[in-house]
């Protein structure tokens, strides 16, 4: 069968909208410390609350796993062609999607508790205890189904103590904290909606101070997302 130039390039548009319909909603992580409210452990809105937001997150300003449709969005994905040496939280420039600006602010409290451009209040930083746990959590949208994404390539890294800058992607290949489940969902409502999370504990190795955290997926390969946040590690 022969396709005229302009039928095929329809068909790839139609290919590359699928595409992009399908990598939404998936790519950041929603709350870096969450509080189970209730006896029943779910990752549902009405069974905890957020104690701690990844960097320059807007507070209320759409439902739970909509801001990928936000302006800017909080998709990162890290450039394709060496991903190792990609900035390792959004610049708001580079990489395939680039999304909000994550990079450190300066202070580094900067980018919390504060507004975005939009006038929106930005969330709290995250505070824990050397020998804490904390728990973290994201939408996963459908890549929840059983063929999709190998769960290993999912992780969390931190830096060292009181970081001056962003560490290099390639440091936090070396200081990964927790390997979690992308699939360890509350399956309530809607799949495009289901709410994912993981716990993890913090190593009583880790100094007392401000540390960095990467949350850190891979979809397809060299397809990675990144979220950042701040930690201020307590006695
Ligand atoms: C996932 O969602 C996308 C966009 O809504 C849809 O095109 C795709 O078919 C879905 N995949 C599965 C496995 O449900
Ligand atoms: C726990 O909460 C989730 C989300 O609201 C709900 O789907 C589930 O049924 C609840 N489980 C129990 C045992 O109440
Ligand atoms: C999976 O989610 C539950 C809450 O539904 C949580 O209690 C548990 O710690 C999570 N599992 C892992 C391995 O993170
Ligand atoms: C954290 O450490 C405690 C005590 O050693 C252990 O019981 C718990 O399972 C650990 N939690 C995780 C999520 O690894």
């Amino acid at each position: 069968m022969l396709f005229s130039k302009a039928s095929l390039a329809l068909i790839a548009s139609s290919i590359l909208l699928l595409l992009t319909a399908h990598t939404e909603a998936h790519s950041y992580a929603d709350c870096i410390d969450w509080r189970f409210n209730s006896k029943n452990k779910s990752w549902a809105d009405n069974n905890g609350h957020c104690a701690g937001y990844a960097r320059c997150f807007p507070l209320g300003a759409k439902k739970f796993a909509k801001l990928d449709s936000d302006d800017p969005n909080r998709h990162y994905q890290q450039s394709h062609n060496d991903p190792d040496k990609a900035p390792l939280c959004s610049n708001g420039r580079s990489g395939e999607e680039s999304g909000a600006d994550e990079t450190m602010a300066k202070p580094w409290t900067a980018a919390y508790n504060s507004k975005d451009k939009h006038g929106r209040k930005t969330g709290t930083y995250t505070v824990t205890k050397v020998d804490g746990t904390l728990c973290i959590r994201w939408p996963a949208k459908n890549h929840t189904v059983p063929d999709e994404n190998d769960p290993s390539t999912f992780n969390i890294g931190i830096s060292d103590v009181n970081p001056s800058k962003d560490p290099s992607q390639e440091y936090f290949n070396k200081h990964i904290i927790a390997r979690l489940d992308y699939k360890n969902c509350t399956k309530a409502g809607s799949i495009d909606t289901w709410p994912c999370g993981g716990c993890f504990n913090i190593s009583i190795s880790v100094k007392l101070g401000h540390h960095v955290l990467q949350w850190r997926w891979r979809l397809n390969e060299k397809e990675w997302h990144t979220s950042c946040a701040d930690l201020d590690v307590k006695a």
